[in-house]
């Protein structure tokens, strides 16, 4: 049987990516261009500035990763892109990208969201079982999503405020430290223990839903006092009471998702899944509670276009391609 071969598109955010993809598993190439430096002095993603980037960018991103799969686009069964969520002007270029492949060489076009790219990152290292449930937490977002089966998801619970990513980013700003913060907090926090009490929102006894912006005010508030007590403070010691209080809230509404569904098999995904602290947290309790988790592995965790590539590989098989009418959805719903 020949081989689905599927070219992936991602330009959400502030990464110009493009991957080969086959059979929704096998990484046959997987190009990241990061825009990172040129927004480092914004202290943010510039939507602007990123759009002109991956402008100037994907063609010579989506010709290298054919090239380095060693592949042509006639060997191509379709072509997968972001199709929202993210930043309408970042989405449309490789939207717009696609959708000129797709045309010219009569391939099928396939819109994916980006956080059904994010769940499929862990199948490129291991199989996804089905039932599970995806703890998505990244810059954008912090869901909890049912999956009874490939390319079927249910919400279950949803960040009210905040993002954990973005929480991780103000944080840090407040700290000083560079764009992005999630990596420095991470850092900074095994340098230190959680020895300050910040709060944590549980909200509802039976909610699943997150919230992140009073945790991040408490912080920025105490420095505040702290600052104008003239007292002085160890950022290690922020970090790591800051990063304790996301991680316990995060670690124990997954558990209780996993419990609600009664599913024994748990992904992590998103860019925040990066974080050390909550990759060991979350992996000792699913050890105790006989639960297997999927972490992909550092690189697979941040944008990239390899985890489009084989989320759209299943559409592509369910034959749910997408028209040149397809627009790029800032808020597309998963
Ligand atoms: O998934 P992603 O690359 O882009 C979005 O779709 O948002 O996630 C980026 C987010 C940023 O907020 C960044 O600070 C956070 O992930 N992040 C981390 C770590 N590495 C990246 N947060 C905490 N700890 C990390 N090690
Ligand atoms: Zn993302």
């Amino acid at each position: 049987k020949k081989s689905t071969i599927v070219l992936g598109i991602e330009t959400s955010c502030d990464e110009t990516a493009a991957a080969v993809i086959a059979d929704g598993h096998r990484m046959l190439s997987n190009v990241i261009s990061s825009q990172m430096d040129v927004h480092r002095r914004f202290g943010g993603v510039v939507p602007e500035v990123a759009s002109r980037r991956h402008v100037e960018r994907i063609t010579d991103i989506i010709q290298e990763a054919l090239d380095q799969a060693d592949v042509t686009l006639d060997d191509l069964s379709a072509v997968a892109v972001t199709q929202g969520p993210g930043l309408v002007g970042a989405l449309l270029i490789g939207v717009s990208a696609a959708k000129a492949l797709s045309f010219s060489r009569g391939l099928p076009l396939v819109g994916v969201h980006h956080i059904a790219g994010h769940i499929y990152a862990a199948h490129l290292v291991k199989p996804l079982k089905f039932p599970l449930v995806a703890l998505v937490v990244s810059g954008g977002h912090t869901e909890l999503i049912y999956m009874p089966e490939h390319n079927r998801f249910e919400r279950l619970g949803r960040t009210r405020d905040d993002a954990a990513g973005e929480a991780f980013d103000k944080v840090a700003r407040v700290l000083g430290l560079p764009y992005p913060g999630g990596p420095e907090i991470d850092r900074l926090a095994q340098k230190a223990s959680p020895v300050i009490d910040y709060p944590r929102a549980w909200l509802e006894p039976d909610s699943l839903d997150f919230s992140f912006s009073g945790l991040k005010s408490a912080v920025i508030n105490d420095l505040h006092n702290r600052k104008q007590r003239g007292e002085s403070w160890e950022p290690a010691e922020i970090a790591a009471s800051f990063q304790a209080s996301v991680v316990e809230v995060l670690v124990e509404k997954a558990m209780r998702a996993v419990k609600k569904t009664g599913v024994s098999h748990l992904v992590l995904a998103g860019g925040v899944s990066a974080n050390q602290g909550l990759r060991q947290a979350l992996t000792a309790r699913c050890e105790q509670e006989g639960i297997e988790i999927y972490i992909p592995p550092l690189q697979l965790c941040t944008d990239n276009a390899a985890m489009i590539a084989a989320a759209g590989t299943y559409k592509y098989l369910e034959g749910r391609f997408s028209g040149f009418d397809m627009n790029a959805e800032p808020n597309m719903p998963l």
